[in-house]
C-alpha cells in the first residue's frame, strides 16, 4: 500500500480446493490500491489463473473457495466475492474488474463481426444506441491503437492478426471502465515484437485511466516491465513478495532466483523493442 491511494481489493487467506481435495491456492493474501500495478508470477500450474478466477468469482464448478476477497470500488460499495450470489457478481464484472485472457479467441465469438462484439458491453452497460454506439465502438478500437478501426469493426476475428485480436479483447475489457484490469498472460500467445507492443499499450492505458492492474505471467521479465510490486506463487502459495526491484535484484527464495535467471534471457530479447517506447 502506498498510503495516499484507497484500497481497491483486499484478498485474505484465499484458498481454493479442487473437488478431489487438492489445494490449488493456499492462503494467499494481498491488497491492491486504486491505480496500483501488481504482478503475479509463477511457473505454469502454480495457481495464478485459479487465483484470478477466485477473485472474480469464476472458479470452475466443484471448487471449494474460502477466505475473503473484498472489492471496494468507487460507486459500487464493498463486496465480498467469496460466497456472493451470481447477481452480485454480475454487477461487479466489467465495472469493478475485467479480465484479458491469454488467448483472445476465448473472449471473441468467431461468427460475429468485431464491431458488434465491442458494441455489446457498451450497449448493455452504458445504454448507447445507434450512431452514438457506432462512434463509441470506433473510439474504443482507436484507443487500443488499431489502425483503420472501421475496417476492423467489419472484420470477423479470423480475418485479423493475433495481436489485433488481443487489442480487440482489451477494448472489450475496458468498455465498462473497470477499476481493476486483470491481465492473465495477455502476451504469452504473441510473438516477441507484438508482445512488446501489447505490453506498451496496456501500460499506457492503465496509466491514462488510473486503473489498477493485476498482471499475471510465468515470465518475470514481462512482469517487471509493467508492475510495481510482485507476488511469487509456487504450488498455490505465495513464497515471496515485494517491489519489483527488490525481487529482481535480491530474490530470497530459491524458486524466485530460478525465475530471475530465466527472466534475464527473455529480457535481452525484449530489450531492443521495449527501449523504443520506454525512451521519453
Ligand atoms: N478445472 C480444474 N479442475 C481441477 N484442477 C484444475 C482445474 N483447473 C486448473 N487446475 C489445476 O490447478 C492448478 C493451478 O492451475 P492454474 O491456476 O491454471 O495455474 P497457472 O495459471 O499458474 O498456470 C494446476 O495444478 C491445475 O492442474
Ligand atoms: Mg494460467
Amino acid at each position: 500500500m502506498t498510503g495516499d491511494r484507497a484500497t481497491l481489493l483486499a484478498v485474505a487467506g484465499l484458498h481454493v480446493r479442487s473437488p478431489e481435495g487438492r489445494d490449488l491456492v493456499s492462503d494467499v493474501s494481498f491488497t491492491l490500491d486504486a491505480g496500483e500495478r501488481l504482478g503475479l508470477i509463477g511457473e505454469s500450474g502454480s495457481g495464478k489463473s485459479m487465483t484470478a478466477l477466485a477473485i472474480t468469482g469464476l472458479t470452475p464448478p466443484g471448487m471449494a473457495v474460502s477466505g475473503s476477497v473484498v472489492f471496494d470500488a468507487p460507486g459500487l460499495g464493498r463486496t465480498e466475492v467469496v460466497g456472493a450470489g451470481e447477481r452480485r457478481l454480475t454487477s461487479l464484472r466489467g465495472r469493478a474488474t475485467s479480465t484479458v485472457f491469454q488467448e483472445p479467441l476465448t473472449a471473441l465469438d468467431p461468427l460475429m463481426r468485431v464491431g458488434r462484439q465491442v458494441a455489446e458491453p457498451l450497449r448493455r452497460r452504458r445504454g448507447l444506441r445507434g450512431r452514438a454506439l457506432d462512434a463509441a465502438v470506433t473510439a474504443a478500437l482507436e484507443e487500443v491503437r488499431l489502425p483503420d478501426p472501421e475496417r476492423i469493426a467489419r472484420a470477423y476475428p479470423h480475418e485479423i492478426s493475433g495481436g489485433q485480436r488481443q487489442r480487440v479483447a482489451i477494448a472489450m475489457a475496458l468498455a465498462c471502465d473497470p477499476a481493476l484490469l486483470i491481465a492473465d498472460e495477455p502476451t504469452t500467445a504473441l510473438d516477441v515484437t507484438v508482445q512488446a507492443d501489447v505490453l506498451a499499450l496496456l501500460d499506457g492505458l492503465v496509466r491514462e485511466r488510473g486503473m489498477a492492474l493485476l498482471f499475471i505471467s510465468h515470465d518475470l521479465a514481462v512482469v517487471s516491465r509493467i508492475a510495481e510490486r510482485v507476488i511469487v506463487l509456487k504450488n498455490g502459495a505465495a513464497v515471496e513478495s515485494g517491489s519489483v526491484d527488490d525481487v529482481v535484484n535480491a530474490p530470497r527464495h530459491p524458486y524466485t532466483r530460478q525465475l530471475v535467471g530465466s527472466a534475464r534471457r527473455l529480457d535481452s530479447a525484449l530489450d531492443d523493442v521495449l527501449d523504443d517506447w520506454r525512451a521519453p
